[in-house]
């Protein structure tokens, strides 16, 4: 007898072959999903590689097809390929949007993002599949099936926001490179990139919410013991387009003279921002020392006390005693 998990792989599998049939093969997919692709510059192989597809514009066209070949409308539901209304009524999750199948670290199916041909203000730019017993959202991340064998090889992962960012780098020929899919880091998802290297360098996207992102995520990567490094992209980009406009010796350039290091960048930013303000540079210090309380390593931990004493102008000292005090507090 097959597990509600297994039939669930099983769904997902045929239903990633059959977005795929409908982007390569159908004529809907053809001129719309596969014209969407090709515009944003993705390569047939590409596309290919990370099995993208296309979801036909039909209230139940996957819905049908599904019942017709034998599937389960229970699996169907639970993996939120579609969605059982009370009246009866079942829709396709993800109709008239291009697929993005998310892969386990083993190259299973969990679940799909979904994006909208047109951006409006009424429709979600992405939908993606909900969370199930297959798809835990806070312990996958988008492509490490792809790049694991790139992190350990370069023993470095790059993370970035979103699908197009990792596709885009693929293509340009960096592949150690995870999305967080926009959310917010969780310790499952750096306990995945940690099985591969210690190193982990953060590319959000060069906008407010792309820099308050990586801030918010980074004292999870240094309390799980990884060196952080960030590269802030210019404002208005992300990975993709940056990819896109520049050559991959220009993106490569890039991020090795814009590679910070996780602390450096925050107190630079942090002191930037307070700016000669006492009540705000008070609270910034605070900040800074909470985060360097929190790096397990008491070499790396000595030098950031150093180098961030000297940058905040305050006594070396009165770092390190603030420091120990909340080392003290935490065990
Ligand atoms: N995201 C989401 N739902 C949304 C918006 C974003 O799930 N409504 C996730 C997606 O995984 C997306 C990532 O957050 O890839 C980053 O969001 P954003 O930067 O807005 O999108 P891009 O990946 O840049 O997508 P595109 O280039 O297609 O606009
Ligand atoms: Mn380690
Ligand atoms: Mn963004
Ligand atoms: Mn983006
Ligand atoms: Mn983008």
């Amino acid at each position: 007898i097959r597990s509600d998990r297994e039939s669930m792989f099983i769904v997902n599998a045929w239903a990633q072959q059959y977005f795929s049939q409908m982007l390569h093969e159908h004529v809907e997919g053809k001129t719309v999903g596969m014209r969407y692709f090709i515009e944003r510059g993705f390569r047939e192989e590409t596309i290919r590689k990370f099995q993208l597809g296309y979801s036909l514009d039909q209230r139940d066209a996957l819905y049908q097809q599904a019942i017709r070949k034998g599937y389960k409308k229970e699996y169907l539901e639970k993996t939120g390929l579609v969605i059982a209304y009370e009246n009866g009524n079942v829709n396709d999750r993800f109709r008239g949007r291009v697929i993005f199948p998310v892969h386990s670290l083993s190259g299973k199916v969990v679940a799909f993002g979904g994006r909208v041909l047109k951006k409006d203000e009424k429709t979600a730019k992405y939908v993606n599949s909900p969370e199930s017993p297959i798809y835990h959202k806070s312990n996958e991340l988008y492509g490490i099936y792809f790049a694991k064998q790139a992190i350990v090889k370069a023993d470095r992962c790059y993370l970035v926001e979103g699908y197009t960012d990792v596709i885009s780098m693929h293509q340009s020929g960096v592949e150690n490179v995870v999305a967080s899919s926009g959310t917010a880091l969780t310790h499952g998802q750096i306990r995945l990139i940690h099985r591969f290297t210690n190193n982990i360098t953060v590319l959000y996207d060069g906008d407010a919410a792309g820099i308050k992102a990586a801030i918010r995520g980074i004292d999870l990567l240094l309390d799980e013991g990884m060196n952080v490094k960030v590269v802030l992209l210019p404002d208005g980009e992300d990975p993709d387009s940056f990819a896109r406009s520049h050559t991959a010796t220009e993106f490569a350039e890039f991020i090795r003279q814009h590679e910070t290091d996780f602390i450096r960048f925050k107190t630079k930013l942090l002191l930037a921002d307070a700016g000669n303000d006492p009540v705000k540079r008070a609270a910034l210090i605070g900040d800074i020392i909470r985060t360097i309380s929190i790096v397990p390593d008491d070499i790396t931990r000595t030098i950031y006390i150093r180098e961030c004493s000297a940058m905040m102008e305050i006594d070396e000292q009165v770092v390190l005693n603030q420091v120990n005090k909340l080392r003290l507090s935490k065990n």
